[in-house]
């Protein structure tokens, strides 16, 4: 049995163990955790493997409201004809959003933060520049204007406290409201778009809703979903790459040197300590894995965390190294797929850019400690960490 607190304690020589034990393992949160990179995907493709509705707001004790509704209207916990209508209009809208306007907006954000902070020689990582550079980047696309801003940074930082591995009943009392403010929030600016007639995400976005007949209410809650799988993976990923650039001093040096090997060193980051630990499932029949079956209805947790160290695919898993040349095509920390993160492009453009803000602006940055990453299934939340820099 795959204990929480030796995953807590140790999640990649945990793992590693496993590994070689066994392709899957019961786990004490409940379910089974599938190790390896090959069966990750498969399953990932398997039709009798599927989302997992509202399951979990449910077993949380939610079983109605805005917070519920993210699951019961989002496109990540549905299946079928379902999810596919929901994702195929945003993934649609996204394409109206040109990844060059992003790529300026993450660096003007990533720029201001650093000059916020320039005079005061240091700061801390996580809360002044991780938390803010991916809201504020989906502030930008979502045109949230200025007087709204500061209550949508605030709302955005709650509604994540549900995911959190360790959240109390107090942090989901407060996502409650948060999901219920920003669905008010979403549903208001939809209905100033009729008014106005802007061509923006949101007016994109509308168009395709009403292409497929998909309802407001139904259109706000895959905005409300595109918010939760933008902020706290990328927030996981900027502290991941900027805190094992640091540590791998040789590497960060080569960045400056190079910045076009900034992609790699972003997609060796997304697979050492990747901002999201796995793809939760439920299976609707029995399904047989190497001579063992995972009986019909049971949680099965696609453990990307595992699959990406699997030494049966990954040259020295352990090491980090911008310049490895056996990361497949189709990165595994984006999921394999129908829910394969539909917003993958958009991701590394925010974490290439920042980064390279970082190793220009900031040379001789340093790391002054190491962060934890805590979460194991799902969301990885950092530990606070601060960094440093001199000024010239
Ligand atoms: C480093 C950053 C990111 C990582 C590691 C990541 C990872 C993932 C993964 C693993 C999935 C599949 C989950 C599953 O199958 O259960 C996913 C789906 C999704 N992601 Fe991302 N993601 C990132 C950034 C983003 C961003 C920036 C957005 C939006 C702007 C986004 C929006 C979504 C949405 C809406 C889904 C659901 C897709 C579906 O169900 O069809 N993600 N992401």
């Amino acid at each position: 049995m795959l204990t929480i607190a030796e995953m807590n304690a140790n999640p990649h020589t945990t793992l590693a163990r496993w590994r070689k034990e066994a392709p899957v393992v019961d786990y004490e949160g409940g379910g089974v955790f599938v190790l390896g990179h090959e069966d990750v995907v498969s399953l990932s493709l398997d039709p009798r493997v599927v989302a997992t509705g509202t399951a979990l707001p449910e077993s949380r004790g939610i079983t109605s409201g805005a917070l519920h509704d993210i699951f019961k209207l989002g496109m990540l916990t549905a299946n079928g004809s379902e999810h596919q209508g929901r994702r195929s209009i945003v993934s649609r809208a996204l394409a109206s959003v040109l990844i060059g306007d992003v790529r300026r907006n993450v660096r003007s954000v990533t720029e201001n933060l650093i000059d916020v902070a320039y005079e005061g020689g240091s700061a801390e990582f996580v809360s002044h520049f991780a938390n803010q550079i991916p809201i504020l980047t989906l502030a930008g696309v979502f045109g949230v204007e200025e007087p709204d801003r500061q209550g949508f940074v605030n709302r955005v930082e709650e509604l994540g406290r549900f995911f959190a591995p360790s959240s109390t009943d107090a942090d989901i009392a407060i996502s409650f409201a948060a999901a219920e403010y920003l669905r008010d929030y979403f549903e208001f600016r939809f209905r100033k778009i009729t008014e106005s007639k802007k061509s923006d995400f949101l007016s994109a976005i509308r168009v395709e809703a009403e292409a497929e007949r998909l309802a407001p209410t139904e259109i706000v809650f895959q905005i409300i979903q595109m918010i939760l799988g933008g902020t706290e993976s990328v927030r996981a990923s900027l502290s991941a790459q900027i805190s094992l650039l640091l540590q791998h001093r040789n590497q960060w040096h080569s960045l400056y040197a190079d910045t076009s090997l900034v992609p790699a060193a972003v997609s060796e980051a997304l697979r050492y300590e990747p901002g999201i630990a796995g793809l939760v499932r439920a299976t609707a029949e029995p399904v047989e894995l190497h001579g063992a079956t995972l009986p019909a209805n049971s949680l099965v947790i696609l453990s990307t965390l595992s699959a990406l160290r699997d030494e049966r695919v990954f040259k020295r898993p352990n090491v980090f190294d911008i310049h490895r040349d056996d990361l497949p095509r189709l990165h595994l920390v984006f999921g394999a797929g129908a829910h394969r993160c539909v917003a993958d492009h958009f991701a590394r453009a925010e974490l290439e850019e920042a980064l390279s803000v970082f190793v220009t602006r900031l040379p001789n940055l340093k790391l002054e400690d190491i962060p934890i990453f805590n979460g194991h299934v799902f969301i990885r939340t950092p530990s606070s960490f601060c960094v440093s820099w001199s000024r010239n």
